[in-house]
Parts: structure tokens; sequence; C-alpha cells
């Protein structure tokens, strides 16, 4: 256990200030408690410390809210969230806001002292919120596998203001870096080979932020000699250490289906399984599903995303779902010129158009996915408390 060197707490209500500053007082491992009912000027202070501990209250909502707990998740996750009420909604919100710890009000010392010596026993090394790989995946090639993982992870970074990664992890014909003009200096083989030991701030550094966004880049390995030195155990590795940096990992992959493939999908929290509007599309998807169900991947696990979608197809999604026997997830209209010009200026869908039916269907993706997980982590922490 490591001790916490300031808790902060952010709080309108004085009384509730104190009462906190109370119980936090006599605890060891604590250094010292300061109160603010300014969010900002608590902002101030918390990015000057090390290995801090807030506290932030949410019943009155405070304009700033959002903007200030984005700040804060940038320098820690340790935040506890507290409110008076504490419906499912506000339990979703404080959690999108970042909390760890959800506490109502009025706060009990002893859950306090719980989750104080919980979040105390958290190395910076074990910190990071609980975060998801996401495979893009289909067996069949040139279904829009890349053009899903690669927008759906630009959004998600827009809408969550999380960081994102976005690993290619088709390792042979990658291309990532193709459709979004990026001349990475590494590669997942380097980061493989030489990061992957190293500490979160070096091996984000195999990584190519893009632009002004929270989105990092794990290119394909420039030589396709090299693809073939990865192994299963490698992908492991790799899958661990993500998950420790980053609350998002989008991966984009190949169509096949062999060892390192099925190690991939295997460790994936969730598969969204491409397939577009025809019958050969829908019979192999129908036959890579079988085999998902016999490597008992958990329900929710595999989540169908039809792409290419028109409303006057002739196979409707009812059809689909019959055939399949499981319900579409999402849907993603057809708009190839969209994004082509996306594709031919290297930028994401919503560079060229966020409005169009293509961008903004990515954007409420987006946002669908992490309100998913987000719930996902709701029923968990029901289920805990
Ligand atoms: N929703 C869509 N509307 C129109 N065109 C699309 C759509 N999604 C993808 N495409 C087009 O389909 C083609 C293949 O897309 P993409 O490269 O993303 O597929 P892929 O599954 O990654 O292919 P591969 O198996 O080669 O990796 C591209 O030309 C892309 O522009
Ligand atoms: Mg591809």
């Amino acid at each position: 256990m490591q001790n916490i060197s300031t808790v902060f707490v952010l709080d309108k209500n004085e009384q509730s200030r104190e009462i906190i500053k109370s119980f936090v007082d006599g605890l060891d491992f604590v250094n010292e408690v300061k109160l603010y009912s300014d969010y900002n000027q608590g902002y101030e202070e918390i990015k000057q410390a090390s290995n801090p501990v807030v506290i932030m209250d949410i019943s009155e909502e405070p304009s700033e809210l959002r903007e200030i707990a984005d700040k804060i998740k940038l320098v820690t996750s340790k935040i506890i969230i507290t409110s008076i009420n504490y419906s499912t909604n506000t339990i979703i919100k404080a959690l999108r806001l970042g909390a760890k710890e959800f506490l109502p009000k009025p706060v009990l010392k002893e859950d306090l002292i719980r989750v104080l010596t919980m979040l105390a026993s958290i190395s910076p090394e074990e910190e990071g919120t609980p975060s998801k790989i996401i495979t893009v995946y289909s067996n069949k090639g040139g279904i829009g596998k890349t053009t899903i993982a690669i927008n759906l992870a630009a959004e998600l970074a827009k809408v969550t203001k999380d960081k994102v990664a976005l690993v290619d992890l088709n390792l042979q014909l990658g291309d990532i870096s193709t459709f979004l003009n990026l001349n990475p200096p590494f590669d997942v083989n380097y980061v493989i080979q030489r990061l992957i030991d190293k500490e979160d701030s070096i091996f984000i550094k195999g990584f190519e932020k893009y632009k002004d966004t929270s989105l990092y880049i794990l290119s394909d390995p420039s030589y396709i000699e090299q693809s073939g030195s990865i192994t299963t155990q490698q992908i492991s590795a790799l899958f661990k250490k993500l998950k420790k940096v980053f609350p998002y990992i989008v991966v984009d992959m190949s169509s096949s289906i062999d060892p390192l493939s099925l190690k991939i999908l295997d460790e994936s929290d969730w598969i969204l399984f491409s397939t577009i509007v025809n019958i050969p599309a829908i019979r192999n998807a129908q036959r890579c599903l079988n085999l998902f169900r016999s490597r008992n991947y958990p329900a929710k696990k595999v989540k169908i995303v039809v792409n290419r979608y028109m409303e006057n197809d002739e196979i409707k999604i009812e059809d689909i779902e019959n055939t399949l026997g499981e319900s579409v997830y999402w849907k993603i209209p057809n708009n190839y010129f969209t994004i082509m010009e996306a594709i031919n200026k290297g930028v994401s869908i919503s560079e060229i158009n966020s409005e169009s039916n293509i961008g903004s269907n990515f954007r409420d993706f987006a946002s669908k996915v992490s309100d998913d997980i987000i719930e996902q982590a709701v029923v968990q922490y029901r289920t805990r408390s």
C-alpha cells in the first residue's frame, strides 16, 4: 500500500466537505485533505499533485462539470464521485465522468475508508480504467473492417475524450496507415519487441497520435517478412499492456482464421462481426458464428454489424437476423463517395462531412458502444455492491 499524497474534495456543500475531512483526517495513509467549492480552483491544484485522490460531488451538477472531469481524468484515475441521487442514471453519469467508485450521500465513514484503502493499494503501475478490446472482424475480405475500425475509433476518441488505441493487426496487409495517410515511426512488431516491458509513457511513444485528438495508432509492420514472427504469446502480452494504458482499444485484423487470428479473437472483449447484405457474405457469417459458438464465447461478446446497408435492399435486416439467429447490433449505411473521399484525402469520415449519413452514423455508433460498455460496468458495480 502506498500513501495518498492529497485527497482533494470538490463539493459545493460546506457541511459535506467538512464531514469528509473529518473522516479522512485520522487516516495514517493520507498525507493531507484539501477542500474546494470552486471545482476549477481544485483542478488547478490537482494537476500539481503526485498520486492524488479526488472526491467529487455531482449532486448539483455545476455547468463546467464535464469539462473539469475530462481534465481530471487525464491527471488521475483515482476518482470517487458522490451524489445525493443514486439512481442507475446517476451511476452511469459518474462512471462516464471517470469515477472509479461511486458513493451515495450521506457518505458513510466505513465506505469511504474502504474505498480509499482500495485506491491506496493500486500502484500507479496498475492504474487505468477497465478497458475493452473491441475487434472488428469478418471472415470475408473487403467487407469494410478497416473503414469501420478507423472511424469507430476516431469517433470514440471524440465522444469519450478518453485515450483510444487503434491497432493494426492485419499484419501482412494492414491499411490503417494508408487510409489515414500516416508515416508511423514505429510499428506493432517494434513495439512488441522493444517497448512492451517499458513504462507506459515510453510504450505509448510507439504509437502515432492522430492530429489533435486522443486517438493513438499502432501500425502494421512495414515489411511482410516481419509479420510472421509475432507469436500468440506476444499478442497476449500486447493486449495486457494495451489494457493498462488505454480505456478503449480498437483492433483491425485480417479475415483469415489461423492460430494468431483465433488468439486475437479469443482475447478480445468484443467482436464487431461485420457483414454486408448479400447471400455469400451472410453464408460466411453463419459459418463463422458457428465457430464462435463452438469456442464458447460469452453472450454479448459477438455483435453483428451490417455494413453498406440500404433501406431498399431486397434482403431485410429481419432476414439476416433469422438466418444468423442473432440480432443485429448496428447498421452502417452505404456511402461510397464520402468514404472514398476520406480514404483519398487520408482522413476520417467526419473530417470530410460529419453530418453526412455515414458521418453521423459513426458518431452514434461510438456513443452506443461507449454507453453499452459503461452500462456493463454499472451492472458489475451493482452486483458487486
Ligand atoms: N459503408 C460503406 N459504404 C460504401 N463503401 C464502403 C463502406 N464501407 C466500406 N466501403 C468500401 O469498401 C472497400 C473495402 O473496405 P475496407 O478496406 O475497409 O474493407 P476490409 O474488410 O478492411 O478489407 P480487407 O479484407 O482487404 O482488409 C473500400 O473501398 C471502402 O471504401
Ligand atoms: Mg482491411
